[in-house]
């Protein structure tokens, strides 16, 4: 059974290198183009999953992720275990307590900003770790051209709320907001999801026990928020203009033929 599987993999490996090489489909070029522009020296990379971001030689990059490459085989089993980079430092990559700060050249997240419950919060750490003239460089998928389609977009007010509940230490009030995007995720992203992979949708208990062990756990990792261009424009202009995040826009770039965008911002 495992051969099979192991083979069945393969087998959507190479169909999907296929795929790649043909150009039919969109594909991480703009990534690539704007890491061998702007990354030099060494820095870390957030939730590289399988997809580190490529760059030069000139660049040295460590990985961090809050599960070891081995308990993210075990969660995502659709993907080629080997293809999983090796985590560096396994922390909460939204506070990077294991960085000192203005350490970094560079500090790279590709899909991983939806997933912080407080992105301001993510921000200023990633930020913080960043020597001057640091360059910070990621990426979120665009809602309504992933399986988050359907969901409210978030909104500059909204992340601010997030921010001060967060700094205010109301644990409690915090998680029930959170669980709020939790039950959204669950009865749109979800069904998605399922419904792609062709398996059936949640039963209610199911999704009931899910929401339940959401309250009982002190993170889960999930798409908390969505993003359109314009939310994404709109909030990194307030950020960088409001908030003091000492960073600069360098690049608000559209990748993937727009299923992503990358913003790339220096540090002042
Ligand atoms: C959707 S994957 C992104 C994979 C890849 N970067 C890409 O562009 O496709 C999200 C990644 O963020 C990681 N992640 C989620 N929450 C995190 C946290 N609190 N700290 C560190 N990594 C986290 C996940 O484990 C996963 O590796
Ligand atoms: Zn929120």
């Amino acid at each position: 059974m495992a051969k099979i599987m192991t083979l069945h993999k393969l087998y959507v490996k190479k169909l999907k290198q296929i795929v790649k090489d043909s150009g039919l489909l969109p594909s991480y070029v703009a990534r690539r183009r704007s890491a061998e522009r702007y990354l030099r020296g060494e820095g870390i990379e957030i939730g590289a999953l399988d997809h580190p971001l490529a760059v030069s030689p000139l660049a040295k990059v460590r990985y961090v992720d809050y599960i070891s490459k081995s308990d993210s085989a075990v969660k995502h089993t659709q993907l080629i275990p080997d293809e999983i980079v090796e985590v560096d430092y396994i922390d909460d990559g939204f506070t990077l307590s294991s960085i000192a700060s203005g350490t970094q050249d560079f500090v790279i997240a590709n899909h991983v900003l939806e997933h912080s419950p407080d992105p301001i919060g993510a921000l200023l750490n990633w930020s913080r770790v960043l020597k001057t003239d640091g360059i910070l460089f990621f990426s979120v998928p665009i809602g309504e051209k992933s399986f988050d389609r359907g969901r409210r977009i978030t909104t500059v007010e909204h992340l601010a709320e997030d921010h001060e509940l967060c700094l205010s230490g109301k644990q409690e009030l915090f998680h029930a907001r959170n669980l709020e995007h939790y039950d959204e995720y669950l009865s749109v992203s979800l069904v998605t999801i399922r419904k792609n992979l062709g398996n059936p949708a949640l039963t209610p208990i199911e999704k009931a026990e899910m929401l339940r062990r959401f309250r009982d756990e002190p993170f889960t990792d999930t798409h908390y928020h969505v993003f359109s261009v314009d939310s994404l424009k709109m909030i990194m202009k307030f950020l960088t203009t409001e908030v003091d995040l000492s960073l600069s826009i360098v690049e608000f770039v559209k990748s993937k033929g727009g299923l992503e965008y990358i913003v790339v911002l220096r540090k002042k």
